[in-house]
């Protein structure tokens, strides 16, 4: 099949702009996305998902303290930028730094606090993109099965039909009410993004938490009578948050049992202790 080039993505945004406060005092040593996880920083993990999925060039959206994050990944070659976003006024916002990066191509949108291991041939965020050249969506998110009782911590999306792998959605909502899911699918941290979601950001309110939301963003998407798509975690694939303790102890955890030459010795270790 002949893809247009209108929907082949090659250019990915990470949003690492955050504060890390619930990382505190640790993330005054370094910026929460370039805490070691395992053998590479967190943000080396994601880059290396980005690459792997045909990504060719990376912008990071950063606050003016995080410097070391370009520099740790300045090559010398075109691939890796970095623009500031001057006030944190949500994910929203966050992406509507990229919109001169993107200059009218479709995005690929990458939590920088989110890692995504997988044992999948083809990654969650190649999917996406694999999906994105063939389906009408004007955008693409990757969703996860969550316990109801943490569904309110997420985005939530509300399928159209029954679903199965990919699938197509009439809503979703940031944050919501427990008695108001209307699934237990939350947004995974990775999305496609048209550009028209740029004009939709500037005109878009503060939502859940007073923040400018990507995911109200893609609701007037949807308003607007375009087409969004899901795809689901599978089973052997895991999103991890770094955002707290519990969550960011986990993940070097689960790194380390992995790790090639380390790993049987780790999980020894974390079994006998
Ligand atoms: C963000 C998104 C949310 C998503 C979550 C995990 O929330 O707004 O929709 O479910 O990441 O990917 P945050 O963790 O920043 O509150």
């Amino acid at each position: 099949m002949v893809v247009s080039p209108k929907r082949r993505v090659t250019k990915a945004v990470i949003p690492a702009a955050g504060k890390g406060t619930r990382l505190l005092p640790l993330t005054k040593a370094a910026p929460k996305e370039m805490l070691p996880l395992g053998r590479k920083p967190v943000l080396h993990h994601i880059v290396d998902e980005l690459l792997d999925a045909g990504i060719d060039q990376i912008l990071f959206v950063v606050s003016e303290d995080k410097a070391c994050i370009f520099k740790y990944f300045d090559d010398g070659s075109s691939r890796f930028s970095s623009v500031i976003q001057p006030v944190q006024r949500g994910l929203a916002d966050a992406v509507l730094c990229a919109e001169e990066f993107a200059a009218g191509d479709p995005i690929a949108v990458a939590l920088g606090d989110s890692v995504i291991t997988s044992g999948e041939d083809a990654h969650i965020t190649k999917r996406l993109l694999k999906a994105y050249e063939t389906l009408d969506a004007a955008c693409m998110i990757a969703v996860e099965e969550v316990p109801e009782a943490d569904a309110p911590r997420y985005g939530i999306v509300k399928p159209k039909i029954e679903p199965s792998d990919v699938f197509e959605i009439d809503d979703l909502i940031e944050k919501p009410p427990i008695d108001q899911l209307p699934s237990n699918l939350a947004i995974a941290g990775r999305y496609i993004l048209d550009a028209s979601i740029f004009d939709i950001i500037r005109h878009l309110k503060p939502g859940a938490l007073g923040e400018l939301q990507l995911t109200d963003a893609i609701r007037l998407l949807l308003k607007s009578d375009r087409r969004v798509w899901c795809s689901k975690l599978r089973k052997t694939e895991r999103r991890r948050d770094i955002g707290t303790f519990a969550s960011y102890f986990e993940a070097v955890i689960a790194e380390c049992c992995a790790d090639k030459e380390f790993g049987e010795q780790m999980k020894k270790l974390s079994a006998d202790s």
